[in-house]
């Protein structure tokens, strides 16, 4: 082996070691924020190690949910294109949060590491090599029953996925290949599948000590990103200190809420209040 064909194997040797290394050094632009960071890692770590592990990821609003996915994706694609693997996402639609998300993935693999071996099949499957993510519909009417995930599985806005259909539809999936469970979405009721998931992980969380819940809350986004602190703070104060939202501490449909005790998702919903408008569908009280 020559010498730069050997140097060349440790560099990727390093980027397929780490999904920060991978998405710092093949997607500069889009680096994950250091609040992305320890929800990727535990997702690839479960998948390298084959533990099957069930974690669930809840960011506030427009925090970069889906470019983590996508760039988690994308390095689990380039880390398995030899061996093989598939990544089965499930979301409430394929049109058009399918189709967004699957857009985006194709576009980070634009980088020279995949570019060339990237290919879409069927309209909703991503190929590199041997490796596959399928995007799926997880509506009631769908019919995506008889796919297999062995390495990941994702329930994507997962607040907006039916239990029952997720229970008897894609859990399944992750069954025969020793599947990690991702479940990743927003908070705005104590009654969905990413809150009943939040829940139950959290008491797996304290009776183990492994980390299985992720949340960011708008402030931890905030200390990163100020203009988004910023425009959240405009909403606050469009909303007023004396809305039933920041005084209750509620979550709003499609709330920047992300609550910082699984308890207080656990049961029950939390009732969705307010004046019409986009300041009724922000919360911002809590964390
Ligand atoms: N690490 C990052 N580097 C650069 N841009 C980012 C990063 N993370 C997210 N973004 C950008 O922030 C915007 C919102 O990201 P994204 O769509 O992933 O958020 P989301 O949490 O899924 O939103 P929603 O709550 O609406 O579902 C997008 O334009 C995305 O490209
Ligand atoms: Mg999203």
């Amino acid at each position: 082996m020559t010498l730069a064909r050997a140097g060349l194997e440790r560099g990727l040797a390093l980027v397929h070691s780490d999904v920060g290394a991978f998405s710092r050094a093949m997607l500069p632009e889009h680096a994950l924020r250091q609040y992305q960071l320890p929800a990727a890692r535990a997702i690839a770590e479960s998948v390298d190690k084959g533990l099957a592990r069930e974690l669930a990821v809840a960011f506030s609003r427009q925090s970069g949910k889906d470019e983590m996915l996508a760039q988690l994706c994308a390095f689990l694609l380039s880390r398995y294109r030899f061996q093989g693997g598939n990544v089965v996402v499930g979301l409430p639609a394929l049109r058009p949060q399918g189709i967004i998300a699957r857009d985006r993935l194709v576009e980070r693999l634009q980088m020279p590491l995949t570019r060339h071996q990237t290919r879409l099949r069927e309209g909703t499957i991503v190929e590199v090599g041997r490796a596959s993510v399928r995007f799926l519909s997880a509506s009631r009417n769908a019919n995506s029953r008889g796919n297999t995930a062995d390495l990941l599985l994702v329930a994507n806005e997962a607040q907006d996925i039916e239990p029952d259909v997720w229970d008897a539809v894609f859990a399944p999936m992750a069954a025969s290949g020793n599947a990690t469970t991702v479940f990743l979405g927003t908070v705005w009721s104590g009654t969905t599948l990413l809150a009943r998931q939040m829940h139950l992980l959290s008491e797996l969380e304290r009776s183990d000590g492994v980390q299985r819940v992720f949340r960011v809350p708008w402030r931890e986004v905030a200390t990163e990103l100020p203009v988004y602190g910023n425009y959240v703070r405009r909403q606050i104060g469009l909303l007023g200190e004396q809305h039933p939202f920041i005084k209750t501490g509620g979550a709003g449909r499609r709330g920047w809420f992300v609550p910082s005790r699984a308890s207080r998702v656990g049961a029950g919903d939390i009732s969705t209040v307010g004046p019409a408008g986009w300041v009724q569908r922000c919360l911002c009280a809590g964390d």
